[in-house]
């Protein structure tokens, strides 16, 4: 196959940033997606309805010309969080989600949740209005090693929470792990789980063979192999409760290659072709749609998009930037650490 039409993608948790970041890389989304889930780790974070609305517009106004692009706003969830202010958030048609941060468990997070109890009322109204809870499924206690964070999160956090809220409806954003598609896999009802590019073409080696890597350093972190595998199977089988969110997260080069480097990859301009090849590489270009088209909208209650875009396969790699300069700063694309031949000929 050397060219496929599929409806206009979706991206089901991005970060876009604000002021100068957020006109740099806006452009990179809304190229090829018509919609995402904006992610609300900003400083200080997107926590009340009219917070979401001015960042929504902010938005935007930093859109290029012409381009067509839907922000579905998501709100910080915290311990103050207000049951009233979210249901009108979602009444109005505004918020698509509220985000579970557990508090120190990534960048800008420190505002997150130490007590799940304390949410609890929030969590409760969520059920009951039908407002999904899109979470970060890491622990953050010291003892536990990072590789295993993820694991530990479901058994200790995730599932007694489902237990307790069955109505709630959990997508278990960026899932790294087998033990997470297992877990996705083996539920019944009210859970999904959102993959992204990059979990799917590396794992931890990229980060740590041959010097350390920083621009493949996000978190959840990449694990082993095995864990890529059952990523793959997971993205590629069509089941409808997998699909794409990028977790295009853009820091400026300075903040990556440091001591202390934070996390964060930027895939937003190569995410298609990165998927393209992998949906190929899995003999499964006839899912890529469902990944990247049909199941998001169908776990949040949207439509599909009726717009197409269309993927050809070219003779000689494509050709993107190694990194792309805004007025924040140098941001490092994500390098696939293979050629790339696929690319969005319309859209
Ligand atoms: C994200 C960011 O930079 O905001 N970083 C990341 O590594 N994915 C935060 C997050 O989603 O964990
Ligand atoms: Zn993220």
């Amino acid at each position: 196959m050397r060219a496929l039409t599929i409806r206009r993608p979706d991206d089901w948790h991005l970060h876009l940033r604000d002021g100068d970041m957020l006109k740099g890389v806006i452009g990179d989304t809304s190229r090829h997606f018509a919609r995402a889930i904006i992610m609300p780790n900003l400083v200080p974070p997107v926590v009340t309805t009219a917070d979401a609305q001015a960042y929504r517009e902010r938005i935007l106004a930093a859109l290029p010309k012409g381009d067509r692009f839907e922000p579905l706003m998501t709100l910080y969830l915290t311990e103050q969080t207000s049951p009233d202010d979210v249901e009108a958030g979602k009444a109005s048609g505004l918020i698509t989600a509220v985000k579970l941060y557990p508090a120190g468990a990534t960048t800008n997070s420190h505002g997150g949740v130490r007590d799940l109890d304390k949410a609890m009322p929030v969590l409760e109204r969520m059920a009951k209005i039908g407002l999904p809870l899109c979470v970060h499924g890491e622990v953050t206690t010291p003892e536990v090693d990072i590789f295993d964070r993820e694991a530990v999160f479901i058994d200790t956090v995730l599932d007694p929470l489902r237990r307790r809220l069955p109505d709630l409806k959990v997508t278990m954003e960026h899932v790294t792990t087998k033990e997470g598609i297992d877990y996705i896999r083996e539920s019944q009802h009210n859970l999904a789980g959102s993959i992204t590019t990059h979990h799917l073409m590396i794992n931890r080696n990229a980060i740590l063979v041959g010097g350390i890597r920083p621009h493949y350093y996000c978190l959840p972190v990449a694990k082993r192999e095995h864990h890529r595998l059952a990523l793959r199977a997971a993205a590629v089988s069509g089941d409808a409760r997998f699909f794409l969110g990028t977790d295009s997260a853009p820091h400026i080069d300075p903040l990556k290659e440091c001591g202390c480097g934070c996390a964060g990859i930027y895939t937003s301009i190569n995410t298609m072709s990165c998927l393209a090849h992998v949906f190929e590489e899995e003999n499964a270009l006839d899912r890529l749609e469902a990944f990247t088209s049909l199941n998001g909208p169908a776990w949040y209650g949207l439509l599909p998009n009726e717009e197409r875009i269309t993927l050809t396969k070219g003779d000689s790699p494509i050709k993107f930037p190694a990194k792309i300069e805004t007025d924040a700063g140098i941001v490092t694309v994500f390098d696939p650490l293979v050629p790339l031949y696929w690319h969005v000929a319309s859209s």
